[in-house]
């Protein structure tokens, strides 16, 4: 599938996330650690709470804010519990002044 323009390059800074909406109606959530941009899924696999309302560090450990599980936003993976299944993650690409989302 085709990369999807969600956003702009300058609206996300350091630290923050963003939820957006593929062509395709999925929830996305992007975050910006250490300069770089990940996507994942915009919805916890324990109890499908929107992860854009957590928050990341500088470790790439995103936390869900209504039961604590804590994943990894570079692959998506489970690092604490209540969650057990990892998060979706996307393939994200910066280019001309915007944030591209490979959906599928
Ligand atoms: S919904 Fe995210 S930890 Fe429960």
């Amino acid at each position: 599938m085709e990369f999807e323009r969600v956003a702009e390059d300058a609206d996300l800074g350091e630290g923050l996330l963003l939820s957006v909406e593929l062509a395709n109606k999925r929830r996305v959530c992007l975050v910006r650690v250490n300069g770089d941009v990940f996507a994942i899924d915009d919805r916890c696999t324990h109890a499908e709470y929107p992860l854009s309302e957590g928050s990341v560090g500088l470790d790439y450990e995103l936390e869900c804010p209504l039961h604590g599980a804590v994943f990894d936003v570079r692959d998506g993976s489970v690092k604490s519990p209540p969650a057990e299944e990892s998060v979706r993650t996307y393939e994200v690409k910066i280019e001309s002044g915007g944030i591209w989302v490979r959906a599928d």
